[in-house]
């Protein structure tokens, strides 16, 4: 599939391949391309040089408006960019467990620009999961329930006062006291495509409204379970000048934590969005 001189190869499972992109002199037309990937198949992956924050963020802002992260550490001088950084003595990863960002905001972030600064010298992959494809293969019985129901989104067992990060060499993430939930459809209807995607995720769904905790995870843990077959999943490896571009209202994504005694250092930065309907 080639459009405005990009060479897009859909990645197995989930995203694409994008070539012939240079991010520092791309078209508008180049850019808008760009976005309908990431809209359509969910993460676009490119290689380039590794930019520099002023370079990364004038980057972002063509894709969408950025917003930024309440928790993460932000780079210097550079609040715009949130450091997803794992050093050679620390044994916790950011973001190692499936999840899709913000989603308990109440206009959960369009998507997340993630450029691969330094990488171990193996592992450190990241997994993405396609929430279009994991929706489409259900069946039409259960579209139908899924279709009349919400779900809670929540942040402070993650990164609250004593959460999850609190117990761990991380606990810089965790003691926040601005702490957002929201509700959102179950199955959203994706703002830039059309088409209908599941949206819960394991980090920050917290129940379905109106079910009772036994009731939501029972069905939770049966569409958990199958969003991440392996045919809805793509691993991506990076090295330094990697960038992948995803959509979080229709992907989930998960980092690996097998490079214990090296040092990983990632910057994103996240997209703005908008409220979502069913
Ligand atoms: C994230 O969850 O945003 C970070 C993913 C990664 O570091 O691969």
């Amino acid at each position: 599939m080639d459009q405005a001189d990009l060479i897009v190869r859909p990645a197995p499972g989930c995203g694409a391949y994008v070539e012939g992109l240079d991010v520092l002199n791309a078209t508008d037309a180049q850019i808008d391309a760009l976005r309908d990937t990431v809209f359509q198949r969910g993460v676009a992956f490119l290689h380039g040089p590794v930019l520099a924050p002023e370079e990364q963020i004038a980057f972002a802002r063509r894709i969408a408006p950025i917003v930024v992260n309440r928790y993460f550490p932000k780079a210097e001088r550079y609040p715009e960019i949130a450091k997803v950084e794992k050093t050679e003595a620390q044994v916790t990863n950011i973001g190692g467990g499936w999840h899709t960002d913000h989603s308990y905001d109440a206009a959960p972030a369009m998507g997340s620009v993630l450029l691969a600064v330094e990488t171990p010298p193996s592992g450190g992959d990241t997994l993405f999961a396609d929430m279009y494809a994991a929706y489409d293969a259900l069946s039409d019985g259960l579209k139908a329930t899924l279709a009349t129901l919400k779900a809670h989104h929540a942040s402070a067992h993650v990164f609250g006062e004593g959460s999850a990060y609190a117990h761990t060499d991380r606990a810089e993430l965790s003691g926040h006291k601005e702490i957002p939930d929201a509700i959102h459809p179950v199955v959203i209807t994706h703002p830039g495509s059309g088409r209908k995607a599941l949206y819960v995720n394991p980090a920050f769904t917290t129940g379905i409204v109106g079910w009772t905790r036994d009731e939501s995870m029972a069905l939770l843990g049966y569409l958990y379970a199958h969003a991440v077959k392996p045919e809805f999943v793509v691993r991506y490896s990076w090295r330094p000048g990697s960038m992948a571009i995803w959509d979080n209202r229709c992907t989930w994504h998960s980092a690996m934590n097998d490079y214990q005694g090296h040092r990983r250092l990632m910057h994103r930065i996240t997209l703005d969005g908008v409220p979502l309907d069913a």
